[in-house]
């Protein structure tokens, strides 16, 4: 598994993490770093998590590479507490804040979706430009989410994904057209906003769709980058950037490796062959 892992994580030290980022920038790639962790239910270790992205943030600032923060809260303590979390985040965004930053909170499960809105609610107040949120098309009550969202807010920079977690048919489409068919619904919805977009897939028919729509409605670039994650169709990245796009990827590193990864199979079981084909590499 770790072997495996290796493809999709860019070291364990952000040390090797903020190499990998500037080697990305040279090829004109952005970044957003991630210290993995998640489903964090100790108070120290959420404290630690914490510490990890005021370092992450540090190091951005102090190597001069092009990269914002994303973070998952169930790393920051969010199920010890709402105000634990909330404490953790204060302290990350004054952080960002200071440096001029970005911190992307990242969708969990839906078991800690209407918490999340609500801190996001409460950051986004205080923080403005420098806090966004994902927001992801499996769910039904997504489009309704996504309306609250761009008129309360004067700007609200949104990452659009499919949706990472296993869900009930209660809450999420059980079949993958419909998700796939909600995904161009809410990128069309958002870049019509004139909110700023980051259409975060791998998946050809969504790109070739969003540079299409851009095109019809004469949205400029500055208002929507595409997103990628680290090690996932590295080629097609930085074809994008070519064709003049803006491509942010998504970097984590960091020894909590392994719900991230087990995610990368479960979208992809391709990805396990990664795994034994490096098992059995000389
Ligand atoms: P889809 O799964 O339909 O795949 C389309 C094609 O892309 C596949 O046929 C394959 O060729 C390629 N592909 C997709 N996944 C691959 C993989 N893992 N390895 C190799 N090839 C692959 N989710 C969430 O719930 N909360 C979040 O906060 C985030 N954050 C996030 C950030 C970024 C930058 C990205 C790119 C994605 C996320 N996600 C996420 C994950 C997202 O919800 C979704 O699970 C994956 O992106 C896979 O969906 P696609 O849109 O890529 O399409």
């Amino acid at each position: 598994m770790k072997l495996g892992a290796a493809r999709f994580v860019a070291g364990e030290t952000l040390k090797e993490a903020i190499e990998q980022v500037r080697l990305l920038n040279k090829e004109g790639l952005v970044v957003t770093l991630d210290h993995l962790g998640e489903f964090v239910f100790d108070e120290a270790e959420a404290r630690a998590s914490t510490q990890a992205c005021l370092d992450v943030l540090d190091a951005i600032h102090e190597s001069g590479v092009v990269s914002n923060l994303s973070l998952k809260m169930t790393s920051l303590g969010l199920d010890l507490s709402k105000e634990l979390c909330l404490k953790h985040m204060h302290l990350i965004l004054d952080k960002a804040r200071q440096y001029d930053n970005f911190v992307r909170i990242d969708m969990e499960d839906y078991a800690h979706l209407d918490v999340t809105m609500e801190i996001f609610d409460e950051l986004k107040r205080e923080y403005g430009k420098h806090v966004g949120l994902v927001i992801q098309a499996y769910l039904y009550r997504t489009v309704d989410d996504m309306k609250r969202l761009e008129n309360e807010y004067e700007t609200m920079n949104l990452r659009l994904v499919k949706g990472a977690y296993m869900e009930s048919p209660k809450v999420a489409f059980p079949n993958k057209a419909e998700v796939d068919t909600n995904y161009l619904k809410i990128i069309d919805m958002h870049l019509q906003s004139g909110h700023f977009a980051a259409v975060a897939t791998h998946d050809d028919n969504a790109i070739n769709h969003t540079k299409q729509f851009v095109k019809q409605h004469n949205i400029p670039n500055e208002q929507f980058e595409f997103q990628m994650l680290y090690g996932v169709r590295p080629e097609t990245q930085r074809e994008l950037v070519k064709e003049g796009y803006a491509m942010r990827v998504y970097v984590p590193y960091g020894n909590d490796w392994y719900g991230y990864f087990s995610r990368r199979i479960a979208e992809r079981p391709a990805n396990a062959f990664f795994i034994i084909k490096n098992m059995f590499r000389k």
